[in-house]
């Protein structure tokens, strides 16, 4: 996928860079030539186990696109344009989200952010190593973020909010607040065929108790929380379980749901013998008003929505980088699936919207 971009930004003469993190940015023009910074779009390569096509990708295709549609129109930037890719949106292996702009916003310290583990227990210190990489360079990357002048996002919209609208493209305000908790449920490792019913201690049951209690209190608090990922110790077909770790991914439109949400499962699970730890946690975020208001105008009344979705142009504006997203319409509504889709003119419109944006921010000119 690096490898893909890189050539992407190559063929079309962008000068390639490396930030400490290890994001990459293709610059059309200087990209210290613009004392405002430049006018930055993209998105990640990265995706879930067993993802769809679109989350990620289609932020960095259609902002390559956009600049090829800019230069075929004949236009040329007074401010240099960028397209990032930002590594790790999704953190599918170390379980922590937006890696990439975390990092160089110092939202995710270098030193928490090298020590996270995967499921083998390797930490994402020791697989950058074998990768090649160098985990001293990780940390805060001023640098890079002064070079972004605004952000905006192109992304695919990830649930129904765009297929009743009867638009392709909206533009996104904000998003939830939202994060991510890790859940241990001890038990009593033992035999599956001796142990009698009332003897047990099965920290299985335990799990599944949390799992019917975070939905039970996603319903209380107008929330919603999920438990997508459950490791079982010893894991075996024939063993009562020692331990269960569970994942719990939880969002709301305000702190204050999110905050009910989680407190009410902890509580449950702590009952439970539990011990719940927060992996990572992102504040309700609302994007540039001003940003959003120009959006909107020049893609002539397209709808605004948020999102429960997390994204690296949240972290940003979270560090004070004027953000804003595109979204694009999903007629499938589902999003981290393979179902996961966008019509081909709706990838174009989004296409069409990001150039036309790129173009009055960058102040294009004939
Ligand atoms: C990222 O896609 C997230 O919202 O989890
Ligand atoms: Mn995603
Ligand atoms: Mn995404």
């Amino acid at each position: 996928m690096r490898e893909w971009f890189a050539g992407e930004c190559a063929s079309r003469g962008l000068g390639l860079s490396e930030d400490r993190v290890g994001n990459q940015w293709g610059w059309w023009g200087d990209p210290d030539g613009s004392t405002a910074g430049g006018i930055v779009t993209g998105s990640h390569l990265d995706s879930v186990p067993d993802g769809g096509a679109f989350d990620g990708p289609l932020g960095v295709v259609s902002a390559l696109l956009a600049i090829d549609k800019l230069r075929s129109d004949g236009l040329r930037p007074t401010r240099p344009i960028g397209v990032v890719n930002f590594v790790d949106e999704e953190g599918a292996r170390f379980g922590v989200s937006c890696v990439g702009s975390r990092v160089i916003t110092g939202a995710l310290s270098a030193e928490k952010g090298l020590a996270l583990r995967d499921a083998d227990g390797v930490t994402m210190a020791e697989a950058m190593r074998t990768a090649g990489r160098h985990p001293d360079s990780l940390g805060p990357d001023p640098e890079a973020l002064a070079r972004i002048g605004s952000f905006v996002e192109l992304h695919i919209e990830q649930g129904r909010g765009l297929i009743d609208l009867g638009h392709p493209v909206a533009v996104g305000n904000g998003l939830w607040s939202h994060g991510r908790w890790r859940i241990e449920i001890p038990g009593e490792p033992n035999h599956a065929g001796t142990t009698r019913l009332s003897d047990r201690r099965d920290a299985v049951i335990g799990c599944a108790q949390l799992v019917l209690g975070a939905r039970t209190a996603a319903e209380a608090h107008d929330s919603l929380a999920t438990i997508g990922k459950i490791n079982i110790m010893p894991g075996g077909v024939n063993a009562i379980a020692g331990l269960a770790t569970a994942w719990l991914d939880a969002r709301a439109s305000d702190e204050a749901a999110l905050s009910a949400t989680v407190a009410q499962i902890a509580e449950q699970a702590v009952g439970l013998g539990a011990v719940v730890a927060e992996e990572s946690r992102t504040p309700h975020t609302d994007f540039d008003d001003v940003l959003v208001t120009r959006l909107a105008r020049v893609l002539d009344g397209a709808p605004v929505m948020s999102t429960g979705a997390g994204h690296d142009a949240g972290i940003l504006a979270n560090a004070g980088v004027p953000a804003a997203m595109i979204f694009v319409r999903n007629p499938t509504g589902v999003s981290h699936s393979p179902a996961e889709w966008a019509e081909p003119e709706d990838c174009l419109a989004g296409v069409a919207a990001l150039a036309s944006v790129l173009a009055e921010l960058a102040e294009a000119q004939p």
